[in-house]
């Protein structure tokens, strides 16, 4: 090796010893005649004198250093001065007196600052990932998701668990999002898959006898970026033969608990993980994978409405539409142009508008609001004593904002879902130090599709529906319930699973049910069927966003900031510059040609 030392590691036990250090010069500065430069490598900075008295040469070589300049220096250690040690920094008491120095790189002048924690364009950041990686909050977190995938190997191993990869290149099926295709050379006209998931392979995996698998697994969707979302992934995939609904939410929480308490020992998590009802969640928080670290519960307020004079109101309900609303506390003062912005949001997203009662400016007691205070462009049409009782069910108070929505059931859910997160953001409701795990449980198998008489999968077109429910599947498919979970984390949806299908007669009726004539399920799904032939043992597992875990251990907004080599929000990788045009030579050899229209 080229150092027998790590920069990060001294300390005052290694004063007098004779040090080889190599990396990165994090800075320097020339104090006349003495040089000091702070050497980075991967385990933190150590201070390096350069002093013309003690080496000469080694002195005139620093004055060439600039910052990102890779060397080797060697030394002994001694003690900073007295008054210039640095209670900030692990190395802070000690410094290395420099007796040699090794340039082995220069380096240009990067085009952001490593050694400081500026804000920089993400594009920049991830054309240049190899220099923004080299900064020490980056290491961190790539370290932080090593630990977590060796924690969680060590974990799944120690219960049984065996750890099988499965291919990439695999066949192309309806999964529920976009497929990446790839040509085959060998077989004109056809194309392998980009696995979304080992979804299919894990379940052929317990019809194969291994019990307990996992693995620590890339998926592929060709889907649109999102803060929580990449077109490459990673999933610890989970499946585990023989097992009932309860060992897997089990499992999921166990294999949780142990690695927060392990990678962030300073949160507290209140166990079991509280669970709540798909239908629970739904009607209250309006999706499926609500923000719990605060409240702000969303309450129906379509009795009330239908008795106003307000005619947006009657007309969506006589529609057949609801009006929901939820509170916005202290936020009654809020100004004709903070109102106006949260219009604009609820039309991003695709409703109306919002309708906005301000309960008066400052704060007081219920009882004590007389309509003169109340700020509404329905107010002329609402008696106070419905404003009060919407307050009330609202659970507000004067001085709050009222956000009522009034449209199609599922578009009030999302609109309102999306306001509470937005009021959570801007009120700052969400302790961004805890970690509030819940499981959604009890989803319905599935939700009407786009074409009359289709059904789509709420989950995967695998999850086993309660039997007591089967039966529905023909006369009442929505009433179906599934043997299906998610664990959800902060707002964010970390890992889902089920128990699933695993004969062949259930899992045709299914395939059927979405309107898949029988030769189409053969050629898409026959392996599958086939293999529940051969005594198909019942199973179930689940998958967790490994990324997302990581962004929740790291505390990150995204989780392009836990992979190391992410895609940005147009699903380019800008380090390699990819996609890319390919040659007409490789095109030829793979049967393709280009349609530019
Ligand atoms: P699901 O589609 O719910 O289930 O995915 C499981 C978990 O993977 C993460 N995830 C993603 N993370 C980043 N980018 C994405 N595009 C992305 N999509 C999903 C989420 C999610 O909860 N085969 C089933 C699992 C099973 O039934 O065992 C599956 O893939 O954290």
């Amino acid at each position: 090796m080229l150092k027998n030392q790590n920069c990060g590691e001294l300390n005052k036990t290694h004063v007098g010893q004779q040090v080889t250090l190599a990396g990165w010069v994090d800075r320097r500065r020339d104090h006349g005649g003495l040089i000091f430069i702070d050497l980075r490598d991967r385990s933190g900075v150590a201070q390096v004198v350069f002093n013309p008295q003690i080496a000469d040469a080694c002195h005139e070589r620093a004055t060439q250093l600039r910052n990102e300049y890779v060397i080797t220096i060697s030394g002994e250690v001694s003690r900073r001065p007295k008054g210039t040690e640095n209670s900030k920094i692990p190395t802070g008491d000690i410094e290395i007196a420099a007796k040699k120095i090794t340039i082995l790189n220069a380096s240009k002048t990067p085009p952001f600052y490593i050694n400081e924690e500026a804000v920089v364009d993400e594009n920049l950041r991830l054309k240049y990932r190899y220099l923004d990686l080299r900064r020490p909050p980056m290491q961190k977190t790539i370290i932080l998701r090593h630990k977590l995938v060796k924690l969680i190997r060590d974990f799944l191993d120690e219960l049984g668990f065996i750890e099988i990869e499965t291919p990439i290149l695999i066949k192309s099926t309806p999964e529920g999002a976009r497929d990446y295709l790839v040509p085959s050379r060998v077989h004109p006209g056809k194309f392998y898959a980009l696995p979304q998931s080992p979804q299919q392979m894990k379940q052929l995996l317990m019809v194969a006898g291994m019990e307990k698998y996992f693995q620590i697994a890339k998926c592929f969707r060709d889907e649109d970026t999102r803060a929580d979302r990449q077109p490459e992934f990673t999933q610890i995939d989970i499946e585990m033969s023989f097992a009932e609904e309860e060992d897997i939410i089990r499992l999921m929480e166990d294999m949780v608990v142990f690695v927060v308490e392990k990678l962030r020992p300073d949160v507290k998590l209140t166990r079991p993980f509280p669970r709540l009802s798909y239908h629970e969640a739904m009607e209250c928080y309006g999706c499926d994978k609500p923000d719990l670290r605060f409240g702000l519960q969303i309450k129906d307020l379509s009795d009330i409405a239908s008795q106003t004079e307000f005619s947006v109101f009657r007309s969506v309900i006589s529609a057949g539409g609801k009006v929901k609303g939820i509170v916005a506390p202290g936020c009654g003062g809020y100004s004709r142009s903070q109102l106006e912005e949260l219009n604009q949001f609820v039309r991003g997203l695709g409703a109306g508008g919002v309708v906005t009662v301000a309960l008066g400016t400052t704060p007081g007691e219920l009882d004590k609001l007389t309509m003169e205070n109340v700020k509404s462009v329905a107010a002329k049409y609402l008696t106070l004593e419905q404003v009060l009782t919407i307050a009330r069910r609202l659970d507000a108070d004067v001085g709050d904002l009222l956000l009522i929505v009034a449209g199609k059931p599922k578009l009030v859910n999302t609109v309102l879902s999306e306001l509470r997160r937005e009021i959570g953001r801007r009120l700052k409701l969400a302790d961004p130090n805890t970690l509030n795990f819940s499981f959604i449980v009890d989803f319905p198998l599935l939700e009407k599709g786009d074409k009359a008489g289709e059904w789509e999968p709420v989950r995967h077109p695998f999850t086993l529906p309660v039997e007591e429910d089967i039966p529905l599947l023909e006369s009442a498919p929505e009433k179906v319930r599934s043997h299906s979970y998610d664990l959800i984390c902060n707002g964010y949806e970390l890992g889902g699973g089920s128990l699933r299908i695993y004969t062949r007669d259930l899992q045709k009726q299914v395939f059927r049910m979405r309107g898949y004539a029988d030769e189409e399920i053969e050629q898409l799904f026959g392996h599958m069927l086939e293999a529940f032939d051969y005594g198909a043992p019942p199973h179930g597992g689940t998958a967790l966003g490994l990324d997302r875990l990581v962004m929740l251990l790291a505390g990150a907004d995204t989780i392009r900031e836990v992979i190391a080599f992410p895609k940005n929000q147009q699903a380019a990788d800008l380090t390699l510059n990819a996609p890319s045009p390919v040659t007409e030579a490789q095109l030829a050899e793979l049967h393709l040609k280009i349609r530019y229209d």
